[in-house]
This record gives structure tokens, C-alpha cells and sequence, in this order.
């Protein structure tokens, strides 16, 4: 009689089981006692057959003989955990082979059954297998959620790029205890490069990462171990070589553009297809997140153009302030970096520089280009430019921000400047910082009305102005830095001011 075999069908909730054994008499009777015990059971007549079975079919358990001609009992259960499911493995076996039983034990059979068995045993033997796997499945979706939410959590906040990978790293090598991570970019300048982004554990290999892009064009998976690991890196620092690697594209629009990698070389540990797949997830965050940071770096380049080029704009009408805006931007970002502001505070003032005299745009050529003293009115269309700037810029949703840039400038510390007659900190420190180096390239550069100021004269100006006209911290901040800026420009054989 032959065992039989049945179509796969969905049976919802039943635990599938198969039973393979070369007895169809056993066959049958474990169908039909498992079946009542709320089993779902198909059952195979050889290693093979089961093969071709379990391949087709989703099963939580295999009980299988040990002794069967072909492919036997040992040789199946060692060929079921090469196809990293997770499916619990029994073996069954006559009294004499109990040394092979354990034997399939080492290799990842959950238990044996003597035959012969009561069916009672085989269905408790079989309930603790399915427990005990039912725990590790719970175990395995409550860390990959966990991991997941502090993904999604990380990546929502506002953190820098390079913080964001490292924090991908982390998560990949705590959820699936890899030993060493890595996220690495190709140089698109120069192809077959490639840069390491974010790296965390052990990492001494060279790894192929072009052959990995290409692999994943193809759209095939990697993951591999043992001697397999040896076609993806080369291990050149003396440790021991890893026995499981999986890799992930970075892809964006369709795009592969990068890799992230794990490995172990922990002995009996392997990675499984679940965890590849969760690493192509955490992959497709971390080319997110290259992908938003690279996009928001272009955005910033194109806001900084644009204002160079109102800066252009303004300067083309006022021959003698050619550069004066430029100058005013780097000047900014001098004090304000030597005053240990944050970065985007710093790269503000930068723009604040490079817009703040913007509001002379609305004021009449005559009256920027004189050689002699302005008159009462005309002094008083000057000093409009600050209010002509804000009305330019406040509308602008990305320029809005730089109102106290353009409006303070020329604001002073004691109250004396315009147009609020503001005093001390009530000014805005960006706008206090604006107006030392405003003056300070005023100084040292030609105007219509008289020469150049040398470098020492306007810093003793400075000195004899500062907690009058100026913040003496400003002031103070810029004395601390320019010598050393001017010393920067020589070296490079760049004009300073005498
Ligand atoms: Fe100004």
C-alpha cells in the first residue's frame, strides 16, 4: 500500500504536520490518530517524496523515520534546516539506533520517538515541539517589532544622516545578532568605489561590494554561509572567517546605489531568510534617509545660489559694494562659529550676510553713489534700507527667517542705531554679529567717499566702539578669529585687507 498523499489546501489554525515513513501502515495510523487529534497531517513514503512535499507546503513539523532507503531520516532533517524555515524536526527510531537519534538531535531535531510508540507519546512529544516553537515565533515578531518601531521612531525625528545610519547599524546587529554591520555608498564619480557610510562591530573584511549590486540587479537575494560566505569577502585580518553573511540593497526609484551587510562568525549561527528580508527593510530605510538628506542638501545649495545671486543683483547696481555682501557672509560666519553657535545657526547668518543689505534694491542709484555728504533727505532714504529689506523678504516663506539679519543690522548696542533705536540684547544676536562685520568690511574697503581703512586701524576702532556701538562679545569673537582667517588667506595667496 502506498502512503498517501494528499493536495495542499489551506487548514487554517491546524499545526501542519508531515509524516514521513517507508511503513505506509504507520503512515496511515499517524494520519488518522494525529488527524483526530486536530492535526492537519500529509504523509510521504520516502525521503524524497517528502522532499518534493515539504517544498510545496508551509509545515510547523516533520516526524520522520530514521532508516528509510534513499535519502534517509539523518540526511532529511539535515537538508530541512539548510532551507532556513523554521520547521521543528522528530525522529522516530527502533530500539539499537538511539546513538543516531542523538545524532539527528546535533543537528537540530527537536526530539525521538522509540518505536515502538504509544500514539498518546508521539501527540505530547509533538505538543511540546509546537509549543516551543510557537514561543520562538512570539519571540522573533515582538524583537523584530520592537526593532522596527525604534527604526520608525529614530528615523522620524530630526537626527543627522550619520547618526541615523549608525542607529540602522545598531539595530540591525541587536536584532539579529550579527557580529559586524556595515552601510556602504558607491562613489558615483568613480565607479566600482564605494564608501562606508556607518559601521558598527567587527568589520576587517573586504567585502565584493560591486558583485553584491550587481546580484541585487538582478534581483537575486544573498545570503550565505560557510564556504558560500567566501564569495562575497575576503578575509585578510586574521579572525576568524564568518560562517553566515546576508547583504541588502540601498535603492531609491528603482535604483540600487549602495549596500548594507551583516555577518557572524559565532559557530551554529546562521541567518535566516527572515532576517535577510528584515534587513532589506532596515536597507530601505537607511536609502531613505541618504536619499531625503541628499535631496535636502540640494535644496540648500539652490537657496544659497538664489541668494548669491539677489546679493549679485543688488551689487551690480552699486559698483563700489562689489563683494561686500559676500565678504559680509564670511565675516558673519567667522564670529559666529569662534561664538560656538550651532551649525544651522552659523550657515543662517551666512545667508543673513549675503541678504542684508537686500532693501538698497529699493532705493534709488543717485543716492547710494555719491562722492559728497547725503543730504538730510537723501540720508533719510538711506536709512530706509532695512525696512525696505524686511518688506522684500517677509513674504518669502524661505527668506522670512532672516528678517532680524536684514532688519537689525543696524541696530547698535547702545541704542543709537536704526530703526528701532533697539539697545543690547534686545537686538538679535544675529543682527549684532551682522553689524561687526558689516562695518568691519565697510572699513577696509573703498567707497566713493574715501579710501580704504588698514586692518589695524578698524580693529582699534572696534576696540574703541565695542560696548558702544557694538556687543563686546561680538566684538571680542571676531578680534579672536580674524587674525588667524587672514593668516588662512595668506597662506593661500589671497588678497586681505592691508
Ligand atoms: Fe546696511
Amino acid at each position: 500500500m502506498e502512503c498517501r498523499l494528499l493536495e495542499h489546501r489551506h487548514h487554517a489554525g491546524k499545526p501542519q504536520i508531515l509524516v514521513v515513513d517507508d511503513e505506509a501502515v504507520i503512515c496511515d495510523i499517524l494520519r488518522d490518530f494525529l488527524e483526530f487529534e486536530g492535526f492537519h497531517v500529509e504523509t510521504a513514503s520516502s525521503g524524497e517524496h517528502a522532499l518534493g512535499v515539504f517544498g510545496a507546503n508551509q509545515f510547523d513539523l516533520v516526524l520522520t523515520d530514521l532508516k528509510m532507503p534513499g535519502i534517509d531520516g539523518l540526511d532529511l532533517i539535515r537538508r530541512i534546516a539548510d532551507l532556513e524555515r523554521d520547521t521543528m524536526t522528530i525522529i522516530m527510531t527502533g530500539f539499537g539506533t538511539v546513538e543516531t537519534a542523538i545524532d539527528a538531535m546535533k543537528r537540530g531535531a527537536f526530539d525521538y520517538i522509540l518505536k515502538p510508540f504509544k500514539p498518546e507519546e508521539v501527540v505530547r512529544v509533538l505538543r511540546r515541539a509546537l509549543e516551543k516553537q510557537g514561543l520562538e515565533r512570539e519571540n522573533l515578531a515582538l524583537r523584530e517589532t520592537v526593532g522596527f518601531y525604534e527604526l520608525s521612531e529614530a528615523l522620524s525625528s530630526t537626527m543627522a544622516l550619520d547618526e541615523q545610519l549608525a542607529m540602522i547599524a545598531d539595530l540591525v546587529r541587536n536584532n539579529f545578532g550579527a557580529e559586524g554591520v556595515s552601510i556602504a555608498v558607491g562613489d558615483p564619480k568613480s565607479p566600482g568605489a564605494y564608501r562606508t557610510r556607518a559601521a558598527r562591530g567587527k568589520n576587517g573584511f573586504q567585502v565584493e561590494h560591486d558583485a553584491l549590486v550587481q546580484t541585487f540587479v538582478a534581483g537575486e537575494s544573498v545570503l550565505a554561509h560557510g564556504e558560500d560566505v567566501g564569495r562575497w569577502l575576503t578575509n585578510n585580518n586574521g579572525e576568524p572567517s564568518p560562517t553566515s553573511f546576508m547583504a541588502a540593497p540601498l535603492k531609491v526609484r528603482g535604483a540600487t546605489f549602495g549596500v548594507v551587510y551583516a555577518h557572524t562568525a559565532r559557530q551554529g549561527t546562521r541567518f535566516t531568510e527572515g532576517q535577510r528580508k528584515g534587513l532589506s527593510i532596515f536597507g530601505g530605510r537607511a536609502a531613505n534617509a541618504i536619499e531625503n538628506a541628499r535631496m535636502y542638501q540640494n535644496l540648500e545649495e539652490i537657496f544659497t545660489q538664489t541668494m548669491e545671486g539677489f546679493a549679485r543683483a543688488l551689487e551690480a547696481k552699486d559698483p563700489y559694494t562689489h563683494g561686500h555682501s559676500d565678504r559680509v557672509s564670511v565675516y558673519s560666519k567667522l564670529i559666529a562659529s569662534a561664538m560656538g553657535l550651532p551649525e544651522p545657526d552659523v550657515k543662517r547668518i551666512g545667508h543673513g550676510g549675503l541678504m542684508h543689505d537686500i532693501g538698497k534694491i529699493g532705493i534709488r542709484n543717485t543716492d547710494l553713489n555719491k562722492a559728497q555728504k547725503l543730504t538730510p533727505e537723501e540720508y533719510v532714504m538711506f536709512k530706509s534700507h532695512p525696512i525696505q529689506g524686511r518688506r522684500i523678504i517677509e513674504p518669502v516663506a524661505f527668506l522670512s527667517h532672516l528678517v532680524p539679519c536684514v532688519y537689525c543690522h543696524h541696530e547698535a548696542w547702545d541704542g543709537s542705531g536704526y530703526p528701532e533705536g533697539l539697545v543690547g540684547e534686545a537686538i538679535p544676536l544675529e543682527a549684532r554679529i551682522m553689524a561687526v562685520a558689516d562695518s568691519y568690511d565697510a572699513m577696509t574697503s573703498n567707497r566713493p567717499y574715501r579710501k580704504a581703512l588698514p586692518h589695524e586701524i578698524a580693529v582699534a576702532e572696534f576696540k574703541r566702539c565695542s560696548g558702544r556701538q557694538f556687543d563686546p562679545e561680538v566684538v571680542k569673537a571676531f578680534l579672536d578669529a580674524i587674525s588667524a582667517y587672514r593668516e588662512k588667506l595668506r597662506e593661500k595667496g589671497l588678497p586681505v585687507p592691508d
